[in-house]
């Protein structure tokens, strides 16, 4: 552990997709790489925090320093965040599946059995985020959120931050053409209590270092009751 900023802090990140099986070679994803939670993992191990990071299936080599939970599927990642905490901080930064299978098949779906029209139904997942910010003992004193909208950007990010309760929420543009989703670059605006900044272009580890250093900061005085 290397001294810094957050040395002798918890800090919790989720990251990666989830999968959620249909049957035993199927499942529903989505185009997430985990490029920035494991970014976000790296930079708050670097100003000294110990990092939980529970990542869904990526193709990222293992951040070294870190305690990284593995997971698939939307609750397990739940149930992997509530084992870990309490933490100082947490950062939601999966994309974690809205809906999953209502049932998973235990054998692998069969075209003959379908026909033509097949149509799957789906439950929704726990939101992680939301359950993370309840206020509580165990509510970190700082909860950030992503949000990755492809059209009124803010506006999206606001409703987001107040619905989920958390403290801050991150809001990219992931629009069709902005290569964010998957890229090595990304725009945000933070959206805080306080008001929006817009943060100019920058690679995702930039991005990572510069909220981290701005939580770093808040963080003492955010102790909660
Ligand atoms: O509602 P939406 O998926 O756009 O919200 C995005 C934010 O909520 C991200 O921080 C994401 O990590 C988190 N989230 C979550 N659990 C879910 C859905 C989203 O933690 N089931």
């Amino acid at each position: 552990q290397q001294p810094g900023p957050l040395s002798g802090r918890h800090v919790l990140i989720t990251s990666g997709p989830t999968h959620e099986p249909l049957d035993p070679v199927r499942y529903i994803a989505n185009r997430s790489s985990g490029k920035q939670g494991h970014a976000l993992a790296r930079a708050a191990q670097a100003l000294g925090a110990h990092v939980t990071l529970v990542s869904g299936p990526v193709t990222l080599p293992d951040p070294g320093g870190v305690t990284l939970i593995k997971v698939e599927t939307a609750q397990e990642m739940l149930d992997a965040v509530l084992d870990a905490l309490p933490a100082d901080m947490a950062i939601c930064a999966a994309a974690v599946a809205d809906w999953r299978a209502a049932t998973e098949a235990a054998q692998k779906l069969k075209k003959e059995d379908g026909g033509n029209d097949v149509s799957l139904s789906l439950e929704q997942n726990p939101d992680i985020l939301a359950t993370i910010a309840i206020p509580g003992p165990q509510r970190p004193d700082l909860v950030i959120g992503f949000a990755a909208e492809t059209e009124n950007v803010v506006d999206n990010a606001k409703a987001k931050r107040r619905a989920k309760g958390a403290d801050w929420i991150v809001a990219n543009d992931v629009s069709h053409g902005t290569g964010i989703m998957g890229g090595d670059a990304t725009r945000v605006h933070l959206v805080t209590g306080a008001g929006i900044e817009d943060w100019p272009s920058m690679s995702k580890d930039d991005m990572a270092a510069r909220l981290l250093a701005r939580a770093a900061e808040a963080l003492p005085n955010l102790r909660s009751a």
